[in-house]
């Protein structure tokens, strides 16, 4: 058995990320990636992940202006875990919405301490990326979510207020140095 660790997206993980994937699906997640493009091209999908394309995906790369985008996948015993997407800066989108890390472990995998290992490993990726001071934007009802940031030490900014195009969310700053 081998210790958890954060890895750039590689085909190596095919597997196990499809099957994930199908979960992520399943709570409505991630439906931009379509499984079975992704299946066929599972080469061109790893390559386009390590683009550093951009940020934010469809249904708002019409309308905001991208940035750039470090995804890390959580590893284990040669198995996917989860993501952690580092948006090297922040665009109004995303000083609202989104922050400059997210995070997620696919469903299966939750409840066994992956989502504080994730965060608690990107930190220093994200102060390799330049980032001294994260945003991280959760959902007031997400208790998990909520429990980890402030586990890896992040302090409360504001709680945003419900708009027509943006939900409420808490803002915490994560100090990456
Ligand atoms: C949020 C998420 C990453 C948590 O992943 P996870 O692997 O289950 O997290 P952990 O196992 O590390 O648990 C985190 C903590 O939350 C606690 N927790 C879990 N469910 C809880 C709940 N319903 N109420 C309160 N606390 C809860 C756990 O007990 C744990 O705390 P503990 O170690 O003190 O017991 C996962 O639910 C997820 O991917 N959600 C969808 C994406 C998302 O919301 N990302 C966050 C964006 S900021």
């Amino acid at each position: 058995m081998s210790a958890s660790k954060l890895v750039r997206p590689d085909i190596e993980y095919k597997d196990s990320f499809l099957k994930a994937l199908a979960e992520y699906h399943a709570e409505g997640r991630q439906l931009y990636n379509d499984i079975h493009r992704v299946a066929n091209d599972f080469p061109g999908f790893i390559n386009a992940l390590r683009a550093e394309r951009g940020y934010p995906h469809q249904p708002f790369q019409d309308w905001v202006e991208p940035v750039p985008e470090t995804i890390l996948w959580l590893v284990k015993d040669d198995e996917y875990i989860g993501t952690a997407d580092i948006r090297h800066r922040l665009n109004w989108h995303l000083e609202k919405w989104g922050g400059n890390i997210h995070f997620a472990i696919r469903p299966s995998m939750r409840g066994k301490g992956f989502g504080k290992k994730i965060l608690t490993k990107a930190k220093p990726f994200a102060n390799y990326l330049g980032i001294e001071r994260a945003l991280i934007t959760v959902a007031p009802d997400n208790l998990p979510a909520i429990n980890i940031v402030e586990f890896c030490g992040a302090t409360l900014r504001d709680k945003t207020p419900e708009t027509d195009q943006f939900p409420s969310r808490l803002r915490y700053w994560l100090d990456c140095t």
